[in-house]
């Protein structure tokens, strides 16, 4: 569906996300001709930068973010003319004038689709929006999207949403995931709904459990400010691994309308299993990063990262066991876990099958591996079925086998990335890959209780060396339902 004419505010303008996401996913889409001739993008920002010196900060920090890091020339300069640079203190009134000025008015014979990102600390969504209608620019047709963290608990992911929704109605707050964004991701619904193969299969009577993984090679980087108010909690289990999870339990939506999938995506949020500090205790492990080698290169700990502080009880990595209360998971673990400075750089889904009840062969059961299937979100974004399969020659010997589905081999076309998508999304009106204010609360509501066992218990989290799968904790909260981790159960290289 082509793109109607839009003006796309983007709060947080200058900031590290526009540059190095935002923009340089808008430029992609400008290559591709997504993007309408008149379509304008009005950064704005504290910075008192002319536009001049503002394209001259895009070309240094944003150009290098493109596709290849070397966009073409006359395309990138098309696009910067469509780039304007509005200096405005977010929080005064008076200031907004400024941005009525750059905004083209609206006009009834020439529609254009107004758009405002907050790309900016949570803190300032609810005057901003304020702000945005004060001064007139938030009109009924206009949308807003909303960058995470999304709050930092129930109470103030409520507030957001009280205070957003004074000046704009669910159906324009686009509250983002950008794990929602990811090919794979909605690759998990085509395979769900697009094939008979796996729904019969998908609840207890056959599957053992799942995992769910997202490991970074990467540590706290330049956002330590962030991250000491956030945590792995917070910054990646609250949002993207239950996001995950989501779509991976939830029952067929009746249909792929944003409601009807938000719908079922809410049921599951809202029948997972809750925490006691008992079950807290035994099911969820946090541990912090300390010194050690990542792919062979040495790293600090994170209480040495610069602008540390040097007894920070932050966690940088999170496991977890979840349980959902329904007919078709009753007594099927979820096991969650991410964290920075591991082992590997992946994000990838495990779903593991029960063994076979009964072998005919000679071999005894237990030779016969699970069938699984693994969704790999990244880096390799693809599919492997876990099989067994006879060995050829004499004799009946079984062994495990993978069949492999490689998404950039099969589709040898252009890959979109997860922000192109989801902008796109925004800019066509399309909520179903946004989280609606309900899921937010849920989910929050169910993390609420770890948040405050940790604030109350006064533990430190267990350290970690950098360069692995995480503390030796979580290997144990999985062991001891009989089960591991599908890298340790990987056969040794
Ligand atoms: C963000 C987190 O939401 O996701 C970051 O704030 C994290 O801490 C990032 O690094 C991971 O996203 P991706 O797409 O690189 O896996």
């Amino acid at each position: 569906m082509a793109l109607s004419d839009f003006d796309l505010v983007l709060f947080g303008g200058g900031g590290d996300l526009a540059m190095r996401k935002l923009l340089p996913a808008l430029y992609n889409r400008e290559r591709a001709k997504d993007i309408p001739p008149d379509a304008r993008i009005v950064c704005v920002g504290r910075h008192d930068w002319t536009r001049e010196s503002f394209i001259e900060e895009v070309n240094r920090s944003s150009r290098p973010h493109t596709a290849s890091g070397s966009p073409d020339p006359a395309v990138w300069d098309a696009f910067c003319r469509r780039i304007d640079y509005v200096a405005l203190d977010a929080t005064d009134a008076a200031s907004y004038e400024r941005l009525v000025n750059a905004m083209r008015k609206p006009d009834a014979n020439r529609p254009v689709t107004r758009v405002f990102y907050l790309a900016t600390p949570p803190s300032l969504f609810a005057k901003i929006c304020h702000n945005l209608s004060q001064s007139g620019l938030a009109t009924p047709e206009s949308r807003v999207v909303l960058e995470k963290p999304l709050g930092r608990d129930l109470a103030s992911a409520r507030q957001i949403n009280a205070e957003v929704g004074r000046v704009f109605s669910e159906s324009q707050i686009f509250r983002i995931d950008h794990y929602l964004g990811k090919e794979t991701v909605q690759n998990l619904l085509a395979l769900r709904f697009g094939n008979v193969l796996f729904e019969p299969l998908w609840r207890r009577e056959w599957i053992s459990d799942v995992q769910i993984t997202i490991a970074e090679e990467l540590g706290v980087g330049n956002r330590m400010d962030y991250y000491e108010t956030a945590g792995a909690l917070r910054d990646m289990l609250q949002n993207h691994l239950l996001q995950l999870l989501c779509i991976v339990a939830m029952e067929p939506p009746v249909s792929a309308t944003p409601d009807a999938v938000r719908d079922e995506k809410l049921k599951v949020l809202r029948s997972l299993k809750r925490f006691t500090p008992n079950s807290i205790a035994q099911n969820v492990v946090r541990g912090q990063y300390r010194s050690g080698h990542v792919q062979g290169t040495p790293v600090p700990g994170y209480r040495k990262e610069p602008d540390a502080n040097p007894s920070s009880r932050t966690e940088t990595y999170v496991a977890l066991k979840a349980e959902i209360d329904t007919w078709r998971w009753a007594g099927v673990p979820f096991y969650l876990r991410t964290g920075k400075r591991m082992a590997d750089q992946l994000a990838e889904i495990v779903v593991r099958f029960k063994t076979i009840p009964h072998s005919i062969f000679a071999q005894p059961n237990r030779s016969f591996q699970a069938n699984s299937l693994i969704i790999r979100l990244q880096p390799d974004e693809g599919l492997q079925m876990n099989l067994m399969a006879k060995t050829p020659g004499d004799g009946m010997r079984l062994r495990p086998v993978e069949l492999e589905l490689d998404f950039r081999e099969t589709f040898k076309m252009p890959r979109m990335e997860a922000y192109e998508r989801l902008l796109l999304d925004v800019l066509r009106g399309q909520l179903t890959l946004f989280m609606r204010a309900d899921e937010l609360e849920a989910a929050w509501e169910w993390v609420e209780p770890i948040l405050e066992y940790w604030e109350q218990e006064g533990d430190e989290p267990m350290p970690y060396t950098s360069g692995t799968w995480g503390p030796p904790a979580a290997s144990a909260l999985i062991g001891r339902d009989g089960l591991q981790w599908r890298e340790e159960a990987l056969p040794e290289e």
